[in-house]
């Protein structure tokens, strides 16, 4: 009797595998900046923001610079990881198409990019948000061809996404006086402008289908080292480190009343402002012993923009906040990673990784572990490794994507 429904069980469940049909993985999908660019702005010809020298990528993989503008691995890297989801491939990759997206997902994030299409203009070329999502619509269009309308929109639905931007609307925009926003909005207007932009563009995601999402807000971005050297002092700047709160405040409460009108959706907002400005002005307590210069630097000319071969590195990467002038180093990553993985309180995906439904990982390169940074970080050593060096052959339509958008 026992054994008759048992057989009805695997019976049904197998039929409704069939019924099913396409059996999708969940997968990621990424809109960012430098924060987490894992190799677009490689293939921007023009774009002058990139990490494509040594010393960037050094403790990733094979330590070659794999576009990531750190040492190690990104907060999202670290957060996927953790959520036990593949790690996706940067939208340019020559290599991308239509089985690397399903069993992988998209990253469109983009160093320079931001909220607003001005952003970074002077990088010349970088993907901003809305462009981003041109390229997701595309994204979507090539996989319904391939898989059907009606599994197409299960997929994307089921999908988990990542916004995290606006960390260059400030720095690369209204901070700069070569950007008219800087003079044609004042703080509260500029600040309506991106965070009512962002809900545009949230909506608009909504509208594509996208259900579960996550936006990162900024971090203490007035202590990064290319900020300080600004002051005499060498300190903070408190504009710039308030300028972020205020964004991070007026965008968790637009998210809070934006989510209700979004059906059938999750929407959540986390920053962790709070942990790394605690881990910037108390480093010691956190394992670091310098949370004010880069690692990476060029010896006493700074600012020097960019980590580049000719660039003295720190003899220990995994105790500096900073990996470069902007941006973090894999062991501060952890740790913004680690709080927001407590504030979103995700729930693992993928669990039936092994089971036969779920295609096997895009092939690897080799070990990808993670350098000797991440070596000390407590939870390295279970992050799986990094999708990060696809093979497939055949180029999707990747040939309409971007030229210059400035
Ligand atoms: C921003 O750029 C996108 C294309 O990337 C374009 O469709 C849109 O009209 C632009 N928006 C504004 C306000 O310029
Ligand atoms: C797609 O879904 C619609 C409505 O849910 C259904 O009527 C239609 O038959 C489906 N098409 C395919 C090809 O499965």
């Amino acid at each position: 009797m026992k054994f008759v429904a048992t057989l009805a069980l695997v019976i049904i469940t197998i039929l409704g595998s069939v019924i099913d049909g396409y059996n999708c993985k969940i997968v990621q999908f990424i809109f960012g900046d430098s924060l987490s660019d894992v190799g677009n702005n490689e293939y921007l010809p023009k774009s002058l923001a990139k990490a494509n020298l040594p010393w960037y990528g050094i403790d990733f993989g094979n330590g070659l610079p794999n576009g990531r503008f750190t040492n190690g691995r990104t907060v999202s890297d670290i957060i996927g990881d953790d959520m036990g989801l593949p790690r996706p491939p940067a939208f340019m990759d020559p290599n991308l198409d239509e089985d690397m997206i399903l069993n992988n997902g998209v990253n469109y994030a983009s160093g320079g990019g931001g909220i607003l299409n001005e952003t970074g203009g002077y990088f010349i070329q970088r993907l901003c948000m809305y462009k981003q999502i041109e390229l997701f619509k595309g994204t979507q269009e090539l996989i319904a061809r391939k898989i059907g309308k009606n599994e197409s929109r299960k997929f994307f639905q089921e999908a988990r996404y990542v916004v995290a931007l606006g960390s260059n609307d400030f720095i690369n925009n209204y901070l700069m006086p070569v950007y008219s926003d800087s003079w044609t909005y004042n703080d509260d207007s500029f600040m309506d402008y991106l965070v009512g932009t962002l809900r545009d563009q949230l909506k608009m995601l909504h509208g594509l289908g996208v259900r579960q999402l996550m936006a990162f807000g900024l971090g203490p971005m007035g202590c990064i080292p290319l900020q300080r050297v600004l002051s005499t002092s060498g300190g903070c700047q408190d504009k710039t480190n308030k300028l972020a709160k205020k964004f991070n405040d007026a965008t968790d409460k637009m998210m809070r009343e934006l989510s209700p009108s979004l059906s059938g959706a999750t929407y959540k907002f986390g920053d962790a402002f709070d942990v790394v400005n605690d881990v910037i002005i108390n480093p010691y307590r956190y394992g670091f012993t310098n949370s004010d210069s880069p690692c990476c630097s060029f010896g006493r000319i700074r600012p020097a923009l960019t980590c580049i071969p000719a660039s003295i590195l720190c003899k220990d990467r995994s105790k500096y906040v900073f990996w470069d002038e902007y941006h973090p180093s894999d062991s501060a990553n952890m740790i913004i990673a680690k709080e927001l993985i407590k504030k979103f309180k995700f729930t693992r995906v993928n669990q039936d990784d092994n089971g036969q439904g779920a295609p096997s990982p895009a092939p690897q390169s080799g070990p990808v572990a993670d350098g000797p940074a991440a070596a000390d970080s407590p939870s390295a050593s279970d992050a799986p490794s990094a999708a990060d060096a696809p093979s497939a052959a055949d180029t999707p339509s990747a040939a309409d994507a971007p030229s210059a958008n400035s």
